[in-house]
């Protein structure tokens, strides 16, 4: 059957990693490779009189059909908030997507010609790469550091790849690595992307998880050519189930981005889009955020302070200001995917995500991904414990 698949299908492949976070499901392995936002911070009661009083007053509109870019007064409201966090936006130029991970894919749909290049950062988020490689891009891989993407290394990258289609880049708390693009990088890609030609997308589903530092403005704020395409969500601040992000570009990108998501799902649903509307109308949604930073910030802190004392002294553990991810580098030579199968899982039942595939052209395998959002103080803590009494023993 398998020769009947398109050409660009030979590039869509599960990848290694979903088999190792299967163990994630087990009871009795503690598991910091999902990156899912804390359960406890749902505002499930909220969420459950919102949804009740849509049922009781509005249900024949908020179960039919509407419009693809989405319910005006959520687009309004997105761009409220865009426009009170410094990027001056309308509703007009606000698309309602199924998440962020929408825009990844329509934003490839419409940018990726087979041969294109494609700039990302290295590392960068696994779920971009699985939602542009069916188009058939190569990547360039920039390296970053503590302060995000290497823009000197972006613009040797950009001289020497002719016609780079766009720049990907994720500027706060980055997924994998939790680090945060500093302004001046922020304002360097923006004139490379000028004097270069090519459109930057700027994914920030985890920017309003600030716990620390003073917030950057978005790339899309500091465009001075309408080249930047910014992708937003609701997952780590409200809900991921409800499946709530955006795209903000300028009108003729989104005009197309817009008939692609008809084509794809012909509008998210609307029955959520009124329950997000009624949230924000009716509860205030940066209070809920201020709470969930109060117990991110504490989760790092929990997180980085153990590891510190608990790993060996060679291994190099990030500290995020905000998000969910801390990233972890081993020894030169250290092969972190092996030793989770072999040490990690069987003696420490702790699970981690290897950093082996967020590497979009050469696997890197002395790195790993913990997220601090997912377990109890007391689990994180004794897990973290056991793992570093192996690491001492095997490094
Ligand atoms: C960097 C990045 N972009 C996009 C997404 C997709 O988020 P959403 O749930 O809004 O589709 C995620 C989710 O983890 C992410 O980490």
């Amino acid at each position: 059957m398998s020769s009947k698949f398109a050409d660009r299908i030979a590039r869509v492949q599960p990848s290694a990693i979903r088999d190792l976070l299967r163990y994630g499901d087990d009871p009795s392995i503690t598991s910091f490779g999902g990156g899912y936002p804390d359960p406890a911070l749902f505002p499930t009661a909220e969420l459950q009189q919102v949804y009740a009083d849509i049922f009781a007053k509005e249900s024949a509109t908020a179960l039919q059909y509407t419009a693809s870019a989405g319910l005006p007064g959520l687009r309004a409201q997105i761009a409220k908030r865009m426009a009170n966090g410094g990027t001056p936006t309308d509703a007009e130029d606000v698309l309602v997507l199924q998440g962020a991970q929408q825009g990844l894919d329509l934003v490839a749909k419409l940018l990726i010609d087979p041969g294109d290049v494609i700039v990302t950062e290295n590392p960068t988020f696994l779920g971009a790469l699985i939602a542009f490689n069916p188009y058939q891009p190569e990547y360039a891989a920039v390296d970053i550091d503590e302060d995000g993407m290497d823009v000197d290394a972006l613009e040797a990258t950009l001289r020497s790849n002719g016609g780079v289609k766009f720049i990907y880049v994720i500027p706060d708390f980055q997924n994998p690595t939790g680090v945060t693009l500093s302004l001046e990088r922020r304002q360097r890609i923006i004139e490379l992307a000028n004097e270069f030609d090519v459109l930057v997308l700027e994914d920030s589903p985890y920017r309003d998880l600030r716990f620390e530092g003073e917030q950057l403005p978005t790339l899309r704020s500091l465009d001075t050519e309408d080249r930047v395409i910014h992708l937003g969500s609701f997952s780590k601040i409200l809900a991921p189930g409800v499946r709530m992000g955006w795209v903000s570009a300028e009108p003729a990108i989104l005009e197309k981005l817009g008939l692609l998501k008809l084509a794809a799902d012909t509008q998210s649903s609307t029955l959520n889009m009124t329950a997000v509307t009624r949230f924000l109308e009716g509860f205030d949604i940066d209070e809920h955020i201020a709470r969930a930073r109060v117990v991110y910030r504490q989760k790092r802190d929990l997180m980085v302070t153990t590891m510190n004392d608990a790993f060996p002294a060679e291994v190099a553990v990030t500290r995020p200001e905000g998000g969910l991810f801390t990233w972890v580098r081993f020894p030169e030579g250290f092969e972190s995917a092996a030793f989770m199968v072999e040490h990690a899982l069987p003696e420490a039942r702790v699970a981690y995500v290897p950093g082996g595939t967020f590497f979009p052209t050469e696997e890197r395998s002395n790195y790993a991904r913990f997220s601090y959002s997912g377990q109890s103080d007391e689990a994180m803590v004794d897990a973290l414990s056991r793992l570093g009494e192996i690491l001492q023993t095997e490094m």
